[in-house]
């Protein structure tokens, strides 16, 4: 549990709300939530959606697990109580892109169920959990940054899925199977969900 210091405070109200921000925007405010191994396409498939969504006219912004942390994340390392504060801040700034209607996703390998339920809980009912279901040997195989190569040399301990352990969702709103789809074909699947669920509106043919 984080520890709360801040005492005597008071919540200021505004007098704009997420209502008015998303009647401005034409759109509503979600949290697309990408989770999965290192390598497994996160960020990929991450980057390719946010494209595709400011190309159809909508604001939408990719929260990136190595680009966080090189700036509000980097302090924290890769132990489970890192990890977890990591998970705990994106799902607070997530929440207040949200309340900004920005349709927002978020690339973190969030290897642990407890920290991710967390992150929905704070969220709410635009928690879109997107499970990136690409197999350890496939990662391995890609290892784009080399870092799998070093894992297995011990020059990386508690790397995720070689000594440090990644619990699968149970119930992830969406799977993506990355044998049996590219980036591109995910980031159809996606926006027809925002669509479905009323998030964006359908394009008029
Ligand atoms: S998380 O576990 O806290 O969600 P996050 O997504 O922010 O991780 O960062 C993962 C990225 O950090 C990986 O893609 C990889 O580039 C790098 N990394 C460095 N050390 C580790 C490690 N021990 N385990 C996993 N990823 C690591």
């Amino acid at each position: 549990m984080t520890e709360v210091k801040a005492t005597n405070i008071t919540w200021h109200e505004g007098h704009v709300d997420r209502e008015a921000r998303e009647k401005l925007l034409k759109q509503k405010g979600a949290l697309i939530w990408f989770t999965g191994l290192s390598g497994s396409g996160k960020s990929t498939i991450a980057f390719t959606l946010e494209h595709a969504l400011v190309e159809r006219g909508h604001l939408a912004y990719c929260l990136d697990g190595d680009n966080v942390r090189h700036g509000l994340n980097k302090n924290l390392g890769f132990s489970a109580e890192d990890r977890a504060e990591n998970i705990r801040r994106i799902a607070e700034v997530g929440k207040l892109f949200v309340d900004a209607g920005i349709v927002t996703c978020t690339s973190f390998i969030s290897p642990y169920r407890a920290d991710r339920d967390n992150a929905r809980e704070v969220v709410g009912d635009r928690f879109i959990e997107v499970f990136v279901d690409t197999p350890l040997d496939v990662c391995e195989d890609r290892d784009p940054k080399g870092l799998y190569k070093k894992a297995r040399a011990g020059e990386i301990k508690g790397f995720t899925g070689i000594d440090d352990p990644y619990e699968a969702p149970e119930k992830p709103e969406v799977v993506i199977n990355t044998a049996n789809l590219s980036p591109q074909e995910a980031t159809v699947q996606l926006v027809e969900l925002l669509e479905q669920r009323g998030y964006i509106e359908k394009l008029s043919s």
